[in-house]
């Protein structure tokens, strides 16, 4: 098995997952469409990050003018929860169940195998942004254990043959917008 990505993977640029790019209306519209809820600041926090992939810094004084919270403030909760990104993830992203059921099934293993296919760690990004890795802590598909969600795919029995079907599949689809 090669140890780097095959080269579809690294020549693309066209992204899998359905976030849309950062934009000051957006953003200023889901804020506004939550800033009513009870306790606001984390449902508009998920809000944007389901809608972009990741809390963008620009995000930071609009929700903070929005609830009238220091900068710091939501900086402070944003950095607290390690399900918000900070930066835009990959073209694809590839989320690996490590709770308690997974692991006896050997997710581990799996995590450890995906690492080194694409050389990045849990919470990273390829170089070239194609897929960002993360780990989840139970995906709700325990009975199919080892799972993963892959651009909001739920997939189970997720061992390292698998992963790596999983990835080619990226890769032919990556291939098909890119030809
Ligand atoms: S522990 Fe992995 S899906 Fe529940």
């Amino acid at each position: 098995m090669e140890d780097s990505l095959p080269e579809p993977m690294m020549m693309q640029s066209k992204v899998l997952h359905s976030y849309v790019p950062w934009s000051d209306e957006l953003a200023g519209s889901v804020i506004k469409g939550k800033v009513t809820e009870r306790g606001a600041l984390l449902p508009i926090l998920h809000g944007l990050s389901a809608t972009f992939g990741y809390i963008d810094p620009r995000a930071i004084p609009l929700v903070a003018e929005a609830l009238n919270l220091s900068e710091a403030e939501v900086f402070g909760v944003i950095t607290f929860y390690k399900d918000f990104r900070s930066e835009p993830p990959g073209a694809s992203v590839i989320r690996l169940c490590q709770a308690e059921a997974c692991q006896s099934m050997g997710a581990d293993r799996v995590a450890q195998h995906a690492k080194k296919r694409l050389g990045i760690g849990f919470g990273e990004t390829t170089p070239d942004h194609a897929v960002t890795l993360e780990e989840v802590f139970c995906l709700g598909n325990c009975a199919l254990s080892p799972a993963a969600m892959i651009d909001g795919r739920l997939v189970g029995r997720v061992d390292e043959e698998r992963f790596d079907k999983l990835l080619g599949e990226i890769v032919t689809r990556f291939a098909g917008v890119t030809t």
